[in-house]
């Protein structure tokens, strides 16, 4: 079985980015399993702990180090992304050398609840992950604009048009992550 993590950007309850993740969760093919990594308890990455990780450190990264591949879905915060994330990057990428994000083949959803589709995010985003020596799905990118709009009362998304291409988006990191085992 291949493990894919899912990392949301986002801690709220009913947060759009935790519900396309769940859409997303379920177009994976046979002999793929999703799980949710949980990144909101993780204190504030500071490398004096690098000797003596506090606990949820190592669960973190532990759970990270399970998992074939890591698909990240996130909002975007003032134009890039939100800090709960970029700590779990911090987080996941120390002690130097021990990095559990390296060469994880990953793919990345941003969403907006406006017509910007959280752009900014998606590619400050993409920048850690090069840097992390991730490969990341390039194409097809995916930019979710007005969410609220995508999702109907039960948290599915309501056209076949978006659910056709975010298929299409998980075919192509399912070839990826292939090309990785
Ligand atoms: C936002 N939001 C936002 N949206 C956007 O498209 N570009 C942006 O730069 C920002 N900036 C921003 C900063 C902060 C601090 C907050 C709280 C929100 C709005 C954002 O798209 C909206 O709150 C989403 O609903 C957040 O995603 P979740 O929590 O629903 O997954």
């Amino acid at each position: 079985m291949i493990k894919v993590g899912i990392v949301v950007g986002s801690l709220r309850k009913e947060s759009f980015s935790r519900r396309i993740a769940t859409n997303v969760a379920t177009l994976f093919p046979e002999g793929y399993e999703t799980e949710f990594v949980e990144i909101g308890n993780l204190p504030l990455y500071n490398e004096e702990y690098d000797g003596n990780s506090p606990a949820e450190y190592n669960s973190f990264r532990n759970t990270v180090k399970g998992v074939d591949a890591v698909l990240f879905v996130t909002p975007e915060y003032n134009r890039s992304v939100p800090g709960v994330l970029k700590n779990a990057i911090d987080v996941g990428s120390r002690p130097y050398g021990e990095s559990v994000w390296e060469a994880k083949p990953a793919a990345v959803i941003s969403q907006s609840i406006s017509n910007l589709s959280g752009f900014g995010a998606n590619h400050h985003l993409r920048q850690s992950l090069t840097f992390l020596n991730m490969p990341v799905v390039q194409q097809p990118e995916v930019y979710l604009a007005n969410s609220p709009d995508l999702l109907d009362e039960n948290g599915k998304i309501n056209n076949e048009g978006t659910v056709q291409f975010l298929q299409s988006f998980v075919d192509t990191f399912v070839e990826l992550i292939k090309r990785y085992q």
